[in-house]
C-alpha cells in the first residue's frame, strides 16, 4: 500500500535535498558541540549554555529529517564519511574566539535556512505537504535562533548587517 499517495520515485529530488541537509545538519551539530566545549573567556556562560540549546535542537531536526526521508520511502544517509562529501557547512576549527564562534554559527545558519527554502519550493512542486511543513517548522526556528544571535554580534560585527542587505 502506497500510504502517501505519492510513489517514492516522484520524490527522488525531495530526498535527495534531505539527504544533502541531513548531511550538512550533521556537520552544524558538531561545530555547535565543538563550540560548546572550546567557548571561554567573558562570554563563556551566553554562549555555552546557547550552543548546547542549539545541538540539542540540531539533534533532534537531524532525526526528524532521517526519519522524514523513511517516510517518502527512501534511505537516509548514515556515515560521517558521507556526511562530509555532502555537506554545504564545512567543519570550523575549535580554536575560535566568542565573535568567530558565532560569526561561524550564523554562516551555517544561513546556509541551512537557503537549503530548505529550496527543498520547500522542491516539495511543493510535487505536492508533498509533509515535507513542507515539517521543513517549514524548522525553518521559522531557526530563523529565530539566527536572529539571537545576530542581535548578540550586531555590535561587534557590523560588517555582517551589510551583507544581510
Ligand atoms: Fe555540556
Amino acid at each position: 500500500m502506497n500510504y502517501l499517495g505519492i510513489k517514492a520515485s516522484e520524490l527522488n529530488s525531495v530526498a535527495k535535498e534531505l539527504n544533502k541537509l541531513l548531511a550538512s545538519y550533521n556537520i552544524y551539530y558538531q561545530n555547535l558541540r565543538s563550540f560548546h566545549w572550546h567557548i571561554h573567556g567573558n562570554s563563556f556562560f551566553d554562549l555555552h549554555h546557547l550552543f548546547e540549546q542549539y545541538y540539542n535542537q540540531a539533534k533532534s531536526n537531524i532525526d526528524e529529517i532521517a526519519e522524514r526521508i523513511l517516510t517518502i520511502g527512501h534511505k537516509p544517509d548514515g556515515s560521517l564519511k558521507t556526511y562530509l562529501q555532502n555537506s554545504s557547512i564545512d567543519e570550523a576549527e575549535d580554536l575560535l574566539q566568542d565573535a568567530e564562534m558565532v560569526n561561524c554559527i550564523l554562516q551555517n545558519q544561513t546556509i541551512l535556512i537557503s537549503s530548505m527554502r529550496d527543498i520547500i519550493k522542491t516539495a511543493s512542486s510535487k505536492e508533498d505537504e509533509g515535507t513542507i511543513d515539517l521543513i517549514g517548522g524548522m525553518l521559522s526556528k531557526i530563523e529565530k535562533e539566527a536572529w539571537l544571535l545576530f542581535s548578540w554580534q550586531k555590535k561587534v560585527q557590523s560588517g555582517f548587517l551589510q551583507n544581510l542587505n
